[in-house]
């Protein structure tokens, strides 16, 4: 088969990265993305949460900010999808330019600050997609965040699941992204206890007795005293999933001086490992009692089987889109059927933290 995308990409390089972005987000919202269809195999369908996953690759937040084209990214092939990060009121997010590739190593770096239309947009588009009946797609999470200017953290969280909670089957409160100053503050025990309390508190009165899971997204850079501390946070305040990792604030040697010299969040390959061993620890210091998403730097059926095996039960993916296309989805699904067959899997499930021993 002819991969469009090799053929385009030379040409999608030439552009700037946030204007390559928008245009592909217009070419999908039009509809002139090809669909790839999706990798339907029992092998690789869960439930979790009470919610149906029909394969366990989904796209990570940051890439339909403002849930433009959720029925695209299913067409391309995910199993569920992260739209956002939302924000109460819009804004324009830092300076341009705020997006830098490095083609050489798979790698982005952004400082994009949470740009978004705002959450009366954000809902207008939901409600659209929602309106055409086509949510047994997939599952479909929001990631959600705090205006730059909010001084009180858990205001931000608790509008916004006020308004868009009853309409999504999950929900991220991101506390991790490093571009809006404070946010990663509330990775720690007593912060993000208070915020959880408010958030749930608010979730009851939005959803009633079946509120959608709660899920927290954790920075790569934590000690390991803080991911303990958090982990045991996450398991006493009655966190439903975690999200690791969001991007990273360290720069590899491996890097080139400019790319690595640019302000802002690492992503891609050279997060794969380090996010992994972040799953590692989080299935360790929760017992595998807190369902974990694993996400940074996957590109390939290996590279999320290793995030499996380390003990997640789903997988995102961003930055790969970047550098493969859209074929990428299902070329990581296939491949993750075989190694699993490989290793005598009847199901994806038997697999979720296997490096760990029974
Ligand atoms: C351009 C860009 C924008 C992002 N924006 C967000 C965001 O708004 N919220 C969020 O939680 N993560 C955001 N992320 C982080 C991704 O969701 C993901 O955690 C990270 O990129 C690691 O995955 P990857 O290596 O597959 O890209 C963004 C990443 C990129 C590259």
């Amino acid at each position: 088969m002819v991969d469009f995308y090799a053929l385009a990409r030379p040409l999608l390089f030439t552009i700037e990265p946030e204007t390559a972005h928008g245009l592909t987000l217009k070419a999908m919202k039009a509809g002139l993305m090809p669909s790839c269809g999706s990798i339907s195999d029992p092998a690789l369908t869960q439930k979790l949460w009470g919610l149906k996953f029909p394969n366990p690759i989904g796209i990570a937040a940051g890439f339909d900010k403002n849930a433009e084209v959720i029925g695209a990214c299913f067409k391309m092939g995910f199993g569920f999808v992260e739209p956002g990060t939302v924000t109460p009121k819009p804004q324009h997010g830092n300076l341009k330019p705020r997006i830098f590739r490095d083609p050489a190593n798979d790698a982005v770096i952004n400082r994009m600050g949470f740009p978004n239309g705002g959450m009366n947009a954000f809902k207008a588009n939901l409600e659209k997609f929602l309106a055409k009946g086509q949510r047994t797609a997939g599952a479909i999470g929001i990631n959600i965040g705090m205006n730059k200017s909010q001084k009180e953290p858990a205001k931000d969280y608790a509008m916004l699941i006020k308004m868009l909670a009853p309409m999504v089957d999950y929900l991220t409160i991101n506390i991790s992204s490093p571009n809006t100053p404070g946010l990663r503050d509330l990775q720690s025990r007593e912060p993000l206890l208070e915020l959880l309390s408010v958030v749930k508190d608010e979730r009851r009165k939005a959803c009633g007795d079946h509120p959608p899971p709660l899920l927290v997204k954790l920075a790569p850079d934590l000690t390991e005293a803080q991911q303990e501390e958090l982990a045991q946070a996450a398991l006493y305040g009655g966190v439903d999933g975690l999200i690791l990792t969001n991007t990273t604030l360290e720069r590899p040697e491996s890097l080139p001086e400019k790319f690595a010299s640019e302000k802002g969040g690492l992503s891609g390959q050279p997060l794969s490992a380090k996010s992994t061993e972040v799953v590692r620890n989080f299935y360790k210091l929760t017992g595998g009692k807190i369902p974990l998403i694993g996400v940074g730097g996957v590109s390939t059926g290996a590279q999320a089987y290793v995030k499996i095996k380390a003990g997640a039960s789903l997988v995102q993916l961003y930055s790969a889109l970047v550098f493969k296309g859209p074929g990428v989805v299902n070329a990581i699904n296939t491949e993750l059927l075989k190694l699993l067959k490989a290793d005598g899997y009847a199901n994806i499930a038997e697999a979720i933290g296997a490096d760990h021993g029974a």
